[in-house]
């Protein structure tokens, strides 16, 4: 089972940006934490981070007939980007939405989640663990 994984803007920065809110890792270790979760579940993973919107789209649009699922955080796009969640239903692969932080629990204008509508599934506020849970959860629904 192929699974792209897509990081927004600024988890480039992990373990330097506000670390009382996404922790004091950096975006190594996390990328260490996913490929050892995958692993475990004999998955293969590709992990990719842009600063961009653009790049995002372009990377959920390469995904069709060439991946099985896809786990995105898309960072702080995910309370702005009409652009992501139209190409996450256009490519209608099953989606994981992950956020390191609770953005429940956050200021209101983290509330709304565009890409979350295109999710099956969204796992918030479980720092790095979160990932691992969103390929446990795509590796039992494919
Ligand atoms: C985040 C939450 C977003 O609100 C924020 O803009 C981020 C990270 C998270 O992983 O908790 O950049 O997606």
């Amino acid at each position: 089972m192929r699974i792209r994984i897509i990081n927004g803007p600024n988890l480039n920065l992990l373990g330097i940006r506000e670390p009382n809110i996404y922790g004091k890792q950096d975006y190594p270790a996390l990328v260490h934490f996913i490929e050892e979760a995958a692993s475990r579940l004999d998955m293969e993973v590709q992990i990719l981070q842009s600063n961009h919107e653009g790049v995002l789209v372009d990377w959920i649009q390469e995904c069709l007939n060439e991946w099985n699922g896809i786990v995105i955080n898309p960072a702080a796009y995910t309370h702005t980007s009409v652009a992501i969640l139209d190409a996450l239903k256009a490519v209608a692969l099953p989606t994981v939405e992950v956020h390191l932080s609770d953005i429940r629990q956050r200021e209101s204008f983290r509330q709304i989640s565009y890409a979350g509508q295109a999710c099956i599934a969204t796992f918030c506020g479980l720092g790095f663990e979160g990932y691992a849970k969103a390929l446990e959860f795509l590796h039992n629904r494919l």
